[in-house]
């Protein structure tokens, strides 16, 4: 790879801050740039990058693509609100709900999800704010597996070869690029962004619909989500690196209040992992995978079935999709 990694023993977080702000102010020059915030730790830290280098010539905004996980939007453009950023959301839901019907297979839908956002919301977006510069907070894990041909990650663009000003009309550009997910969290710190959000477990671009196998309908989206909720408020204090749920496209035969419930299939996984390049199933105890199928299966409608991932990464990898 062309870019170079800076480990963490190499990483001063102040002076990381300190040379990207320069960088930006250089490059975006008396111009303005727009920021392509989704609450994750890698955004967040770009955001408050572009936010102190460029101020108010930094325009932020959240797309709200409908496969975010519940109450997110509002969350996130509170607590950037809190510190100070302005954030607007973007309602995208019926161009991405478009551009996944009828996609099954993993790499479109990754496809359709990266053409729709940069091309359909983000390209008339910069283009009306008469920006030339899109801030986002692609880092090196995602480079590395999307040159590997293991998942293409949906915001790595211009190491695929594609001239981003060519086909969408603006500039990328990606400050964090050369740290992982760890280096990143030092740097959210060393920001001041709270801890909330610099610790916050890594959720992917794709969002909910890296985790829907088959089909991502409004009604898929509702089901995983609402176990997505589930699984968060029952291992957030598991102290896992990611944990999830996954809608199955299966169904199987279920049995409730004595009657034949042929239902949806839910799958939880929690892993241990430093990087995310490889990982290991946490070893969660029996009470808690019970309380974990009990609450899923009572709550979340239709879903007569909760499995548990023991296979580490590889050869499973973290997100289904
Ligand atoms: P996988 O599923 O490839 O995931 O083992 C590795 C890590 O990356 C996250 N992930 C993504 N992050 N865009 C992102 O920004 C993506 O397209 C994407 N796909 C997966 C995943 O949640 C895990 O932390």
């Amino acid at each position: 790879m062309k870019i170079r990694e800076i480990t963490l023993k190499d990483l001063d977080p102040e002076a990381f801050i300190r040379t990207q702000m320069e960088a930006l102010r250089d490059t975006v020059g008396e111009g303005t740039a727009v920021v392509a915030l989704s609450g994750g730790v890698d955004s967040s830290v770009v955001t408050m990058l572009g936010h102190r280098a460029l101020g108010s010539r930094l325009k932020a905004y959240f797309i709200e693509n409908g496969i975010m996980r519940a109450g997110e939007p509002q969350a996130i453009v509170a607590a950037f609100k809190r510190l100070g950023v302005r954030v607007e959301l973007v309602d995208a839901r019926a161009q991405f709900f478009r551009a996944l019907k009828g996609i099954t297979d993993p790499e479109e839908k990754r496809e359709a999800i990266t053409q729709t956002f940069y091309k359909t919301v983000f390209g008339p977006l910069v283009k009306q704010s008469g920006a030339r510069f899109l801030l986002q907070g692609t880092n090196y894990t995602d480079v590395e597996e999307t040159v590997a041909g293991i998942k293409r990650q949906h915001n790595v663009l211009a190491q695929l070869g594609i001239d981003t000003k060519k086909v969408y009309g603006y500039h990328v550009l990606e400050p964090v690029i050369q740290l992982r997910k760890t280096g990143v969290r030092m740097v959210g710190k060393a920001l001041g962004l709270p801890k909330a959000i610099y610790d916050r477990p890594p959720f992917p671009g794709p969002a909910l619909a890296a985790r829907v196998i088959g089909a991502v309908t409004p009604e898929r989206v509702t089901t995983v989500r609402a176990a997505t909720r589930i699984v968060e408020e029952e291992l957030s204090r598991s102290g896992a690196f990611q944990y999830l749920a996954i809608l199955h496209e299966d169904r199987v035969t279920g049995i409730r209040k004595g009657k034949r419930e042929f239902g949806h299939q839910i799958e939880v996984r929690c892993w241990e992992s430093l990087d995310a390049i490889t990982g290991t199933p946490t070893h969660l105890s029996w009470p808690v995978l019970e309380l974990l199928a009990k609450r899923i299966t009572a709550e979340v409608k239709g879903v007569v079935s909760v499995t548990y991932n023991i296979t580490p990464k590889p050869p499973s990898t973290i997100e289904a999709v």
